[in-house]
C-alpha cells in the first residue's frame, strides 16, 4: 500500500460512507479505520466491504493520545480524516461533559499524535493533512426574517424543486463563531484547537462546515430516521416547539464526495463550508417525511400526519442553519448529485429495505435513554 489513511469515527453514520467511498475508490490506500464503537458506531454500516484488502479496523478511544500515537506511528499513517464525535444535540443537553471529552480532548490528543509522527519523518508534513470534520453550529444561528420562504438566491442540484430561503444571511467561511449548544461549543473548540495547531506548528490542517446531512445508516435519533421509523411503528412524531425551524439538508454521500475532492484538491490552511442550498422548515420537511413513508407503504399519502405531536421546546433551539458553499463551487467545482426530493425517497426505501438494521439499533437501552430524556425536560 502507498499511503494510509486514517478514518476517526468510520463506523458511525458520515464516517461509513466516507470509508466506503475511500475503501472503493482507493485500492492502493490502507483505510484504517479508528473507532470507539460508542451506541453510534455499528460495524454492521460497512459489511459490504470489510473483508477488502485495503481496510482495517482498530477499535480505539480518541481520547487516548498514547494509543493514538501508537497507532498512528504503527501504520505509518500519511493523512487523517477525523470525523469521530459525540454528535446529538440532545445528548449534548443532558451530558455536556461527554462532549467535552470526545469532541475537544479527542480531537486534541489526535492533532498532538500527528504531529509527534510526522515531525520525526525525514520529509515531516510533506504530502500529509489533517482534515477535521466540522459543522455548520458553530456559527450559531441565522434569524428567519421571510417566514413563508423567500426566492433562493442561490441553487444547486440538491435544492429542493420549491427551493427557498427564509432569510437573506447565510453562513460564510468568515462568519464568527457563536455557538450554543454543548455539542456545538465542543466542536468550536475542537476546530479553535486544530487552527491552532496549524498556526502554531504548521500541522496541514483543513476544517469544513458542513450542514445537516441525511441518508442511509443514520442513527434514529436524528430527526429523519427518528420519524421515518416512528411512522412505521404508527408512535408519536416530537416536534420541538412550533416545528418552526429551519435545517439546510445535504445527502450524506454527497457530503462523502465533498470530503474526497477536498481531501485530495482543497488548500492546507484554508475552510470550507459544504451545503446544498437546501433550507427547510421542520414541520414542512416532516409533512414529506410522512407522504414519502405512507406512499412506500401503500397507504393515502398524509394519512399519518395525526402522529405529529408537539412538544416542549429544545433548549436554545438554534432557528435557522443556511450554509453558503459557493467557494467550494467556485474554487473546486463541488456540485451535489442528487436533488432533495430524490435523495428523502431514497433514505426512506433503505429504512424500509432495512428493518433488522433499525431493530437491533433501537434496542432496549437506546429506548430507555430516550425516554429517561424526555422526562427529564
Ligand atoms: P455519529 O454519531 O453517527 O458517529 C460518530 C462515530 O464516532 C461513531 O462511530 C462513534 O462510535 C465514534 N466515536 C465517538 N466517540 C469516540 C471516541 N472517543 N473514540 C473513537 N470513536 C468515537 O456522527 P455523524 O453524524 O456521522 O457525524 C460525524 C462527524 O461529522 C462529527 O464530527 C459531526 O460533528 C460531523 N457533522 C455531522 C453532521 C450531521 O448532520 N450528522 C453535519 C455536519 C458535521
Ligand atoms: P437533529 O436531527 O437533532 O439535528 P440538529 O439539531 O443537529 O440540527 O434535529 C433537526 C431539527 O429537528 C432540529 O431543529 C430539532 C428538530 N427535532 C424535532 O423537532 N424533534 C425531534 O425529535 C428531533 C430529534 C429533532
Amino acid at each position: 500500500m502507498n499511503d494510509c489513511i486514517l478514518i476517526s469515527g468510520g463506523a458511525g453514520f458520515i464516517g461509513s460512507h466516507v470509508v466506503r467511498l475511500f475503501v472503493t475508490k482507493y485500492p492502493e490506500t490502507l483505510i484504517l479505520n479508528v473507532d470507539k464503537l460508542t451506541y453510534a458506531g455499528n460495524l454492521k454500516n460497512l459489511s459490504d466491504i470489510e473483508n477488502r484488502k485495503n481496510y482495517k479496523f482498530l477499535k480505539a478511544d480518541i481520547v487516548d493520545p498514547e494509543e493514538m500515537k501508537r497507532i498512528i506511528r504503527e501504520n505509518k499513517v500519511t493523512g487523517i480524516i477525523h470525523l469521530a464525535a459525540e454528535s446529538h444535540v440532545d445528548r449534548s443537553i443532558s451530558d455536556p461533559f461527554t462532549f467535552a471529552k470526545t469532541n475537544v480532548l479527542g480531537t486534541l490528543s489526535l492533532l498532538a499524535a500527528a504531529k509527534e509522527f510526522w515531525e520525526t519523518l525525514p520529509e515531516k508534513y510533506e504530502d500529509k493533512l489533517f482534515y477535521h470534520v466540522s459543522t455548520d453550529e458553530v456559527y450559531g444561528a441565522l434569524e428567519i426574517t421571510t417566514p413563508e420562504g423567500g426566492q433562493a438566491p442561490f441553487r444547486t442540484s440538491a435544492s429542493s424543486e420549491n427551493n427557498v430561503a427564509y432569510g437573506t444571511d447565510f453562513f460564510v467561511e468568515e462568519t464568527k463563531y457563536d455557538p450554543h449548544s454543548p455539542y456545538s461549543a465542543s466542536k468550536a473548540s475542537s476546530d479553535h484547537f486544530v487552527r491552532a495547531y496549524h498556526d502554531t506548528y504548521g500541522l496541514p490542517t483543513i476544517i469544513t462546515n458542513c450542514s445537516n446531512n441525511y441518508g442511509p445508516y443514520q442513527f434514529p435519533e436524528k430527526l429523519i430516521p427518528l420519524f421515518i421509523n416512528n411512522i412505521l411503528n404508527n408512535k408519536p412524531l416530537p416536534v420541538y416547539g412550533k416545528g418552526e425551524n429551519v435545517r439546510d439538508w445535504l445527502y450524506v454521500e454527497d457530503h462523502a464526495r465533498a470530503i474526497d475532492l477536498i481531501f485530495h484538491k482543497g488548500k492546507p490552511g484554508e475552510t470550507y463550508n459544504i451545503g446544498g442550498f437546501n433550507e427547510w422548515r421542520n414541520i414542512d420537511l416532516i409533512k414529506t417525511i410522512i407522504k414519502t413513508v405512507d406512499r412506500l407503504t401503500g397507504k393515502p399519502e398524509g394519512s399519518s400526519n395525526h402522529l405529529i405531536t408537539f412538544v416542549t421546546d429544545r433548549p436554545g433551539h438554534d432557528m435557522r442553519y443556511a450554509i453558503d458553499s459557493r467557494k467550494l463551487q467556485r474554487e473546486l467545482g463541488w456540485e451535489p448529485s442528487l436533488q432533495f426530493e430524490e435523495g428523502i425517497e431514497k433514505t426512506v426505501k433503505w429504512y424500509l429495505d432495512n428493518p433488522e438494521w433499525v431493530n437491533e439499533i433501537t434496542s432496549g437501552n437506546y429506548q430507555q435513554y430516550y425516554e429517561q430524556m424526555y422526562k427529564n425536560r
